[in-house]
């Protein structure tokens, strides 16, 4: 994992960032079209896979669990090892910054009865596992971690896994795919009920893969989500739209810089993941989307984007869940809008890469913003101008680093992060893709 510390200070853009560009393939879709084609039987070929650290380390962890991946001259290539034939790895597996790999890996492992033990960075050995280790437990698996059910995390899986029956009690796609991933080697009917929805590529994924998932209104609101094992996956081919999240960085930018006008091309529009899109329009935000299409069978489309003042936006709870990575970027959006805003119920921020409610108002208050948190909202002042100057303290949080150089292209002062090397987890070449719309970072 990333060695060397990055640091970079960034300038007010020299001019409006114009142009058309293609951001990298989404994180969530890219770590399940890995996982479940390496639960398949047969060939799967991946195209427009995001090659960033946090999904090549599932890659290296499915690797050690016996499927084989190649990365061919366009797409990549897994033979799968079918359901129920992961092999022992001979030493920890190593899922990076990547929350999402070592909650989802951890319910593919419960049901297979194989022992392992993952680990990950400083970042990720802080994050809680409880959250699937308990629900886990009920199908027979054990699991051994440090005080506070942290990484390193020890699994002994078993082969007679008992089916779950699982009511969320989080609004966390990555909670409701280990639960539904550990049914997949189990006899019986597992289900999920999720009274608020979260992101459902696990669902549709693996319906494209040949499950068959069923999916129903639950009452009182929400969903069920059942699928029956054991299940077999065959291998089929998958498109990776461009990443929603990765997107909302260089749209947020061109929002803030004057005189900007861009294209960023081909990104996913899964309505479990365009709260943000939503939230800028709620601001005023001069935002088209182009060109609706299905692309691998989820709805992608072109982001028009042009720099126009934003006003103040009330964001309710019940959104948390289809903008979850998309709070940092939106409050530099709010702290340079008119009025007040106030962004409502982010207590699961605080268990993300960073804790992201703490960070986000560092972010914002160490270059000027008038920010405060009232329990689990965060309200920000907004003022059309930010001074910037501020030294940004990122801890190792892609997306506040990326934030950061978004808040420093628009400020009057210039910003500086302490290290930005984080962000090769979600998005290589990001300082790239900001320069060709005419950013001018200079690292
Ligand atoms: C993800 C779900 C979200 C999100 C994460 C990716 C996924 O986490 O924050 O970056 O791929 O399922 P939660 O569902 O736990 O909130």
């Amino acid at each position: 994992m990333t060695a060397q510390h990055r640091p970079l200070t960034v300038s007010a853009s020299p001019a409006g960032l114009c142009g058309r560009v293609h951001v990298p393939g989404d994180k969530s879709i890219s770590h399940r079209s890995l996982m479940f084609a390496a639960l398949a039987q047969g060939t799967t070929q991946i195209s427009g896979l995001l090659e960033g650290e946090d999904v090549l380390c599932t890659a290296g962890a499915l690797r050690q669990l016996g499927a084989k991946i190649t990365r061919g001259e366009t797409t990549w290539r897994v033979e799968g090892c079918g359901v129920g034939q992961l092999k022992e790895p001979s030493d920890v597996l190593d899922m990076g910054n990547s929350g999402t790999a070592a909650r989802l890996l951890t319910g593919l492992l419960a049901t297979h009865p194989i022992m392992s033990v993952m680990s990950g960075d400083s970042s990720l050995r802080s994050r809680p596992m409880k959250r699937v280790t308990a629900p886990l437990s009920e199908t027979g698996a054990q699991f051994l971690t440090r005080e506070g059910q942290r990484l390193p995390l020890a699994v002994q899986g078993t082969g007679a896994g008992k089916p779950l029956q699982y009511r969320l009690p989080v609004a966390s796609a990555q909670v409701k795919s280990a639960v539904l991933l550990s049914g997949l080697n189990c006899q019986g009917t597992t289900v999920v009920e999720e009274p608020i929805l979260s992101r459902d590529h696990t669902e549709n994924m693996l319906q494209h893969f040949g499950v068959d998932v069923q999916v129903s209104p639950l009452e009182g609101g929400g969903r069920t989500i059942s699928l029956q094992g054991p299940a077999t996956l065959t291998a089929r081919d998958v498109v990776v739209p461009g990443d929603p999240s990765s997107a909302s960085f260089p749209l947020v930018a061109a929002l803030l810089v004057p005189g900007s006008d861009c294209v960023i091309e081909g990104v996913g529009l899964n309505p479990l993941r365009t709260g943000l899109f939503i939230s800028l329009q709620e601001m005023g935000a001069s935002l088209e989307i182009l060109n609706e299409r299905i692309e691998g069978g989820e709805s992608v489309g072109d982001l028009h984007v042009r720099a126009g003042t934003l006003k103040g936006v009330t964001v309710p709870p019940e959104r948390v869940p289809s903008m979850i990575d998309e709070y940092p970027i939106l409050a530099v959006a709010c702290a340079f809008a008119e009025g007040t805003s106030r962004l409502q119920g982010l207590a699961e921020l605080r268990v993300k890469e960073s804790d992201r409610l703490a960070s986000t108002v560092a972010l914002l208050e160490v270059n000027g913003a008038r920010v405060h948190v009232e329990g689990d909202d965060l309200i920000i002042e907004g003022q059309p101008s930010l001074p910037g100057g501020g030294q940004v303290l990122s801890h190792m949080d892609h997306r506040l680093a990326m934030s950061a150089i978004v808040l420093g292209l628009a400020a009057q002062k210039p910003v500086s992060i302490d290290d930005t090397a984080f962000i090769e987890t979600s998005f290589p070449g990001f300082v790239d893709l900001m320069n060709t719309l005419g950013a001018g970072i200079t690292v």
